[in-house]
């Protein structure tokens, strides 16, 4: 009830007080009606409220104690798990008053078949509980305790002293007590449920990062397998992968999207599994007819990937689609700028830095200086521009200081990040780069 409209009714109550004082028994009545009413709707809106859960009993507590007028009392919280109640409020019960009260079997039975009814506790001391505590409770003067029943459930007592007037519990008083307790049990309900929810949202949480570890140490494993089969690319679908990472990153990727790029670039040759070692291996140029063997390896890895539920960005396509080029001359279907999803854009950056920059039967590996360049010129053709700026990026700030982490110094060894002064290249390279759109690796679009 709002309190200005509680002041009004009082104040209606009192006028009649005066004109008629047969009605004053009445009245006084309803005018502790009205009062208890009022604390009833401030301990509803005290249970609604998010506040500490501490700080709502304590609360409570003293709503029920100040409006029927006692002077002492307290909450304890039942815990199934150790059969005891745990004060969570107390209000003049003594400092040596237990803070934990045990309970047994007999005493929760009891309690249950109670239900949310003040027991006297007088006449309660047939129970263990009562005889084990009765020293604590006729010190701190209690005379009443409220099993705090919701749903068949105990979730809490209520204890309760003498009133100030040194008068009984009216039936009217213990009215008033159950509607209070089971506003401060359903409190307590919600709290436990709440606890246990949380509980499980922590178990669901441990469970998931173990499978996302799981999902992480297979796919490494898978990468470094797929490696295995290529003696001269040693540890290439490994870098791809770190590359991918650096350059999701660098785009504004969420942590999710980086790490759904590493795996689009761990897995990417996974279809080169199938093709024969010897046409992986040779160390010369390989003819038409080989090099159309080699060039099923997007497809096949696709076929490989499909089946699997990856948690992350399309996977598969990345493999698919990572010999696409934006000018529609790469291959396996000659798709276009927009057509080719983009990720397998990404995967298709990192393979090919990382063909450049690593010795090849036939090919030495090529200076840094040599590498920008060729990437700068087929940025637009081969590569998206953002992708080979955000590249560029990842690198200058590692080269300039701005991250702690080597990523690249470890990837591509200290002596070649050393051998030409890539900082200056890198930043002339970027001054006329396009700036760069956010991207969502999801888009439909992309
Ligand atoms: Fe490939
Ligand atoms: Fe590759």
């Amino acid at each position: 009830m709002h309190w200005s409209t509680r002041t009004k009714l009082l104040k209606s109550l009192k006028i009649q007080d005066f004109r008629n004082p047969d009605l004053r028994q009445i009245s006084e009545s309803k005018h502790k009606l009205i009062h208890t009413f009022g604390a009833l709707a401030e301990l509803g809106n005290e249970v609604a409220n998010k506040s500490s859960f501490q700080e709502t009993i304590k609360t409570s507590l003293h709503l029920v104690l100040g409006s029927l007028g006692i002077m002492r009392g307290g909450v304890g919280r039942y815990s199934r798990f150790n059969h005891e109640f745990n004060m969570v409020a107390i209000r003049g019960l003594g400092e040596d008053f237990p803070l934990s009260l045990s309970l047994c079997y007999e005493d929760e039975r009891q309690f249950l078949a109670n239900g949310l009814e003040p027991m006297e506790i007088e006449q309660a001391k047939v129970l263990p509980f009562f005889q084990v505590y009765d020293n604590s409770f006729e010190r701190a003067k209690l005379e009443l305790m409220v099993p705090l029943v919701i749903r068949d459930e105990t979730v809490g007592a209520v204890f309760l002293g003498q009133k100030a007037t040194g008068e009984p519990y009216s039936s009217y008083d213990r009215e008033i007590i159950c509607a209070m307790g089971r506003h401060i049990g359903v409190a307590v309900a919600q709290r436990n449920l709440l606890a246990e929810l949380e509980r499980r949202a922590d178990e669901n949480r441990k469970l998931y990062d173990e499978m996302r570890t799981t999902y992480a140490d297979t796919v490494k494993a898978f990468a470094a397998a797929i490696d295995r089969k290529d003696k001269y690319t040693e540890g290439h679908s490994v870098r791809v992968g770190k590359y991918c990472e650096i350059i999701a990153a660098e785009l504004g990727w969420n942590v999710e999207e980086v790490e759904g790029a590493a795996v689009a670039g761990y897995l990417h040759d996974v279809g080169k599994l199938t093709v024969e070692r010897r046409i992986i291996n040779a160390p010369y140029r390989i003819n038409a007819k080989e090099s159309a063997e080699l060039n099923k390896h997007p497809g096949v890895g696709y076929e490989i990937l499909m089946p699997i539920h990856h948690p992350y960005t399309d996977v598969p396509l990345a493999a698919k689609y990572h010999h696409e080029r934006l000018d529609g001359r790469g291959y396996p279907d000659g798709l276009y700028d927009r057509e080719i999803p983009y990720i397998a854009k990404v995967v298709n950056l990192a393979d090919s830095f990382d063909a450049m920059t690593t010795d090849r039967p036939y090919k030495r590996r090529r200076p840094a200086g040599e590498v920008f360049e060729d990437l700068q010129r087929n940025s637009g053709k081969q590569f998206a521009p953002e992708i080979v700026s955000a590249l560029f990026r990842g690198m200058l700030r590692e080269v300039s200081g701005e991250v702690a982490d080597k990523k690249f110094r470890r990837l591509l060894g200290r002596e070649y990040m050393e051998a030409e002064n890539i900082g200056p290249i890198l930043q002339s390279a970027l001054s006329g780069a396009p700036t760069i759109t956010p991207i969502n690796p999801m888009s439909p679009d992309n």
